[in-house]
């Protein structure tokens, strides 16, 4: 029997006419002599009828059907009476009578129910992914991520961007996430590492002439995951010579737009908002805001210096700031115990504590108003702090950096629970104008704010080059490209000549022989004509999980790690055998750990 079409598919232009089906069973009902299976596959469900009067021999098999079992099945498709019509199913109007069927393989019971939004546990379901991916929300989200990609190949190829291939055993490199190791076996105690981006081969080959780079390139990152983050991922990889930032920003909208157009049938606004940096902190305490909502922070560090609440007064004499958000109608809302355990939740960004304050008519409430007696002083911080009677004032006193991370984590969850955020609106924004370094609180060094390849601001070149001036006063020629307030993409003009690759290695903390053993062989290509260049990288999996309206990123990734790492598929990692690990030349410390 061949395939005629996907039950999914079938409809009332159909009626009439034979149809040949194939896929599992969803679900069986037994009315004695008549027998309904509701049959899936990709597209969708529909209703098979058996019973004696359309095939004796169907209803025989009909009978042995269960769960997953998977069928072929001929058949006439016929209307339903009216009363058995279910609006709720898109092929509800319509049903197929049975003349012929056949099984195909058979199923044990399932350890959970192929339907959306079952309750069952991520290692379960993962375990059981080719199970799980059979649910129609996550065959819609596979199906959805490969328009997605069938969109962005028909965009570049259009614009005369070429897909080149990069390799993924490449060389380690010391600057960005720890990486994946490859032992060598020809070479004992040498190893390659997975590449984190396709950076420095795409660099390559804007110096070897090919102008327009793009691949939808995997990369590896050995770090802590989150919703937004796997191990392996995927990025939509771009680079372009002789464009400088408007040019890379403007073909980049342009994917966008297509894809946004193509995949989800959504107009988007173009050009995108534009945000510096600086403002981006300033407001909404991260480089990645939700735009989409207000409660924004703000600073009553000059209001609060003179104040008699030490918290303040002192953190602003202390070199740091007082800034606070105003939840509205949020006076009514919290009560101490939350703002207790917000307090306990902020501790993570060692906040020292949470200051609040009630806004009533005339006055404040809470157990610090008694320092905010005076009517002059109120009124000053409602007009600067843009609250009204019934809001809750939330106040963060530290350095800029706790501040602002306190602010901006409570600003998005406070949106949340009061469902302040509009959830259908696509809110794409660019953070340009990045700092070119940042200070690592960890390593307790200056790191590259993207990465040590991105050109400084034309007008801040010398900060770079010249020896008594401070490097990490350069402001760089990067853009982040935000979606909803998560990071969706980033690039950066490059630099292009030795000179000042040498000193950003430099100002990296790079010694002339360092940076020559890790990077000699990108310096040496330097000399040899690169053109002016740039590019961009967006995060397909996280693009496709915004677009999806899921939670997280393994949710449209086929074979996705679970958040510690394991792929429970095919439990991977696991142990090897010895012989592996002496070809590999390997010995591990922890003998438990060796098969
Ligand atoms: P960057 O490191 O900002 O830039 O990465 C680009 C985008 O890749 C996505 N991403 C991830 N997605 C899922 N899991 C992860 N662990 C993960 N890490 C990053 C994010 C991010 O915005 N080579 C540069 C780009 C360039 O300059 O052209 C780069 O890799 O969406
Ligand atoms: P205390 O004077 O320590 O009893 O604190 C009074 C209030 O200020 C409490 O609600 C603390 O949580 C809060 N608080 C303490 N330190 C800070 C800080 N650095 N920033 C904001 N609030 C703080």
């Amino acid at each position: 029997m061949k395939r005629t079409t996907y039950a999914g598919l079938v409809n009332e232009d159909l009626i009439g006419q034979e149809v040949v089906l194939k896929g599992w069973v969803q679900k069986r009902r037994d009315l004695g002599g008549l027998i309904f299976i509701e049959l899936r596959d990709r597209e969708g469900i529909v209703q098979l009828v058996f019973s004696e009067e359309f095939g004796k021999d169907a209803l025989a098999v009909a009978d042995k059907l269960r769960g997953e079992y998977v069928v072929e099945a001929r058949g006439k498709v016929v209307a339903r009476a009216d009363k058995e019509i279910n609006p709720k199913m898109k092929t509800g109007k319509i049903e197929v009578d049975i003349t012929e069927a056949k099984i195909l393989a058979a199923s044990k019971t399932p350890p959970f129910y192929i339907e959306d939004g079952i309750n069952v546990s991520e290692d379960l379901k993962l375990k059981y992914r080719y199970l799980d991916l059979r649910r129609p929300e996550m065959q819609a989200n596979i199906l959805l991520r490969n328009r997605i990609i069938q969109s962005i190949h028909s965009f570049f190829d259009g614009e005369g961007f070429i897909d080149i291939e990069t390799p993924t055993l490449t060389k380690s490199t010391p600057e960005g996430a720890r990486d994946y190791l490859v032992p060598s076996r020809v070479y004992p105690g040498q190893f390659y590492a997975l590449p984190q981006s396709p950076q420095q081969f795409k660099q390559m080959l804007m110096g070897a002439g090919f102008d327009k780079y793009y691949q939808i390139a995997r990369c590896y990152r050995d770090e802590d995951l989150r919703g937004d983050r796997q191990p392996e991922f995927t990025q939509i990889d771009m680079e372009m010579s002789f464009a400088d930032q408007e040019e890379i920003m403007d073909v980049t909208e342009g994917f966008i737009a297509k894809v946004m157009k193509d995949a989800m049938g959504k107009d988007v606004k173009l050009p995108f908002k534009r945000m510096d940096w600086d403002e981006s902190m300033a407001r909404f305490g991260t480089d990645q805001p939700d735009v989409r909502f207000g409660m924004e922070l703000k600073d009553l560090s000059d209001i609060m210096k003179d104040v008699d609440f030490k918290v303040f007064s002192g953190a602003v004499k202390d070199g740091g700031q007082v800034k606070a958000i105003a939840v509205p109608g949020g006076a009514e809302k919290y009560s101490r115990k939350d703002l207790d355990q917000f307090a306990k939740y902020v501790e993570r960004f060692c906040a020292k504590g949470l200051a609040w304050l009630k806004v009533t008519e005339d006055s404040f409430n809470g157990p610090i108003a008694k320092f905010f007696k005076d009517a002059d002083l109120r009124a000053k911080i409602l007009e600067k702090a843009d609250a009204k009677p019934g809001d809750l004032l939330l106040f963060a006193a530290d350095n800029s950096r706790i501040v602002a991370d306190t602010l901006a984590y409570l600003r998005v969850e406070i949106a949340k629970e009061q469902n302040m955020i509009d959830e259908s609106k696509f809110a794409f924004l660019w953070i340009v104008n990045w700092p070119l370094f940042h200070w690592d609180v960890d390593l307790k060094r200056y790191v590259a704010a993207h990465h040590p390849f991105t050109m400084p601001n034309e007008d801040d070149v010398h900060y770079l080059m010249n020896d008594d001036e401070d490097p990490h006063k350069a402001y760089a020629q990067s853009y982040d490209i935000i979606l909803n307030g998560l990071e969706l993409g980033g690039g950066s003009i490059r630099i292009h000549t030795r000179a000042l690759q040498e000193r950003m290695f430099k100002a990296l903390g790079f010694t002339k022989e360092s940076a020559e053993a890790q990077f000699g062989y990108f310096l040496n290509a330097l000399d040899y004509g690169f053109p002016p260049h740039g590019g961009l990288a967006i995060g397909l999996d996280r693009f496709v999980r915004l677009l999806a309206d899921r939670d997280n990123i393994r949710d449209v990734i086929a074979f996705p790690k679970n958040s510690k790492a394991v792929e429970p598929l095919t439990s991977a990692p696991s142990p090897v055998a010895n012989k592996q690990l002496d070809d590999l030349g390997i010995f591990v410390a922890d003998q438990d750990k060796k098969q």
